[in-house]
């Protein structure tokens, strides 16, 4: 859909962080959870702005909080032009009001604040897979356990083969006018690429990461805390005496 060869490419970002996360029990929405003293919001939005590309960026937040100069913004370091929307009671209503937001870019990825340790890297394959002619492109990572479909009793009712399974993660990322008409259709689903590919368009897999994992839990912020404790213990071995 976009000529690699057209460039420059310019990228806009959809941070999700718009959620309740009452499955972390934090009493706060989960995007404003604190990961080492900063809230998730803000380790996912210093990755975005290191992107070579990024043309803009939109923060989806909830409603409560959409304000960036309120307390819960703390250690949110948000670049100038970045674009704050209050966001919907789905995931999905949230993506549409980012995308109204998101300007005149080429490349569009949504990206959940919830997966706040995604590499830098895996961004930068999303859009080269983009650029390179593909509607839309999806992190995944292979699954470890085996799948089953079951039926509203439980009772096993197939096993895909796991060789074509792939887990899949954010940001997700589409040629622009190619996500605008998704949403349009007004269908609701519980990732971005569902709907593109429901409108019979050619969305790859590129290679993810187990650091793009999703914090859900408090055991998943627990992972994320050491992940960081390491990172930063690492950094303080190689500096000098
Ligand atoms: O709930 P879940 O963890 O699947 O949400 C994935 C991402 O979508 C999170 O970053 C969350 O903040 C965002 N979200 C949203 N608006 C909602 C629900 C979820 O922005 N209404």
């Amino acid at each position: 859909v976009i000529d690699a060869d057209a460039a420059p490419c310019s990228v806009g970002v959809v941070v999700v962080a718009a959620g309740s996360g009452t499955r972390l029990g934090a009493g706060l929405p989960k995007a404003f959870v604190p990961l080492r003293g900063r809230p998730l919001l803000g380790h996912a939005v210093d990755t975005v702005a290191r992107l070579p590309q990024l043309g803009s960026l939109v923060v989806v937040a909830p409603p409560e909080v959409a304000d960036p100069a309120g307390a819960s913004w703390a250690g949110v370091d948000l670049p100038p032009d970045a674009v704050v929307v209050a966001g919907g009671a789905s995931r999905t209503a949230s993506v549409a009001a980012g995308l109204a937001a998101v300007g005149d870019v080429d490349v569009v990825l949504v990206h959940d604040a919830a997966r706040c340790l995604t590499p830098l890297a895996v961004f930068e394959r999303v859009v080269d897979a983009v650029r390179g002619g593909a509607a839309g492109a999806v992190p995944g990572i292979p699954l470890v356990d085996t799948v089953k479909t079951v039926d509203a009793d439980g009772v096993i009712t197939g096993t895909p083969d796991r060789a074509s399974l792939r887990a899949v993660q954010t940001p997700q990322g589409f040629a622009r006018e190619v996500l605008v008409a998704a949403y349009r259709s007004g269908l609701a689903a519980t990732d971005d690429a569902a709907l593109v590919e429901l409108g019979g368009h050619h969305v790859v897999v590129v290679e993810g990461d187990a650091l793009a994992f999703k914090v859900t839990t408090r055991d998943d912020l627990e992972h994320a805390e050491r992940v960081l404790a390491q990172r930063a213990g690492a950094a303080a071995e190689r500096l000098p005496d």
